[in-house]
């Protein structure tokens, strides 16, 4: 089993409100339909649903935020979901839509539908699900990021190697000269001293993919524009920041 996750930063525009990336999803599905191998997707909000949350202020933290707010962030991750599914589909895979509302109460992961989404993985069928923003209880809602959701699914699900697909060529230990960490063995980069991007994007991966590589995981982040990358992973030849399970 193989778990990937589509990072906002890939398969959006960032810099642009509404914007996708296209011809680079549609890139990643070709890349995508070459894996002979059950497999979870997961993608971000980007330029959709992490646009808005920013704008109405929501976060990770359960709160009373604006309900507008949530109505938008989930309205703009189903627009988003459906392109890609879409894309994946014209590529001939065959995605199940699955929102974390299928499998998450409350922010508390349901154990029982998560196994299930491993069957439904081995069947053939591919299950895309993404963050979100969710209804948490007591008039409160929170953002569910895709980073979370791969630590959960992971949790439950042990894939043999989890990955993220960023937009660039994995982690670097020096921001300015670009140099890139093949192996992160745990205090080469200080969660600390990566720096915070408009949505708190490397810092969150780092942190989740550091407790996913904890689990005994392996994980992995690739450079979504050179999308054979993924595939190359896929079958151990490694070009980005590895964090090996320990
Ligand atoms: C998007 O998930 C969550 C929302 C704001 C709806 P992520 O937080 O994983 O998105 P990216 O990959 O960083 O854009």
């Amino acid at each position: 089993m193989i778990l990937i996750k589509l990072g906002g930063s890939i398969i959006t525009n960032k810099e642009k409100p509404l914007s996708p990336r296209i011809s680079t999803i549609d890139k990643i599905s070709k890349q995508l339909k070459k894996i002979h191998e059950p497999m979870i997707l997961v993608h971000g909000g980007g330029s959709f649903g992490h646009y808005w949350s920013v704008k109405y202020d929501m976060h990770t933290k359960p709160d009373r935020y604006s309900l507008h707010g949530v109505s938008i962030v989930k309205n703009s991750m189903i627009q988003l979901d459906k392109i890609i599914l879409d894309l994946l589909i014209k590529n001939k895979l065959n995605p199940y839509c699955l929102p974390p509302t299928d499998f998450m109460d409350g922010n508390r992961p349901i154990t029982k539908k998560i196994k299930e989404i491993s069957k439904i993985a081995q069947s053939g069928l591919v299950p895309v699900s993404y963050g979100d923003a969710l209804w948490y209880g007591a008039k409160k809602s929170y953002i569910l990021s895709g980073d979370k959701i791969m630590s959960i699914l992971a949790k439950i699900l042990r894939p043999r190697l989890s990955i993220f697909v960023l937009n660039v060529d994995g982690l670097y230990s020096d921001f300015k000269t670009k140099r890139l960490v093949h192996e992160m063995d745990g205090d080469q980069v200080s969660i600390e001293d990566i720096p915070m991007d408009v949505t708190g994007g490397m810092k969150r991966k780092v942190e989740e993919a550091t407790r996913i590589s904890k689990m005994g995981l392996d994980v992995f982040f690739v450079n979504g524009n050179k999308p054979e990358r993924i595939t190359n992973a896929i079958k151990g030849k490694f070009e980005g920041t590895m964090f090996r399970g320990a």
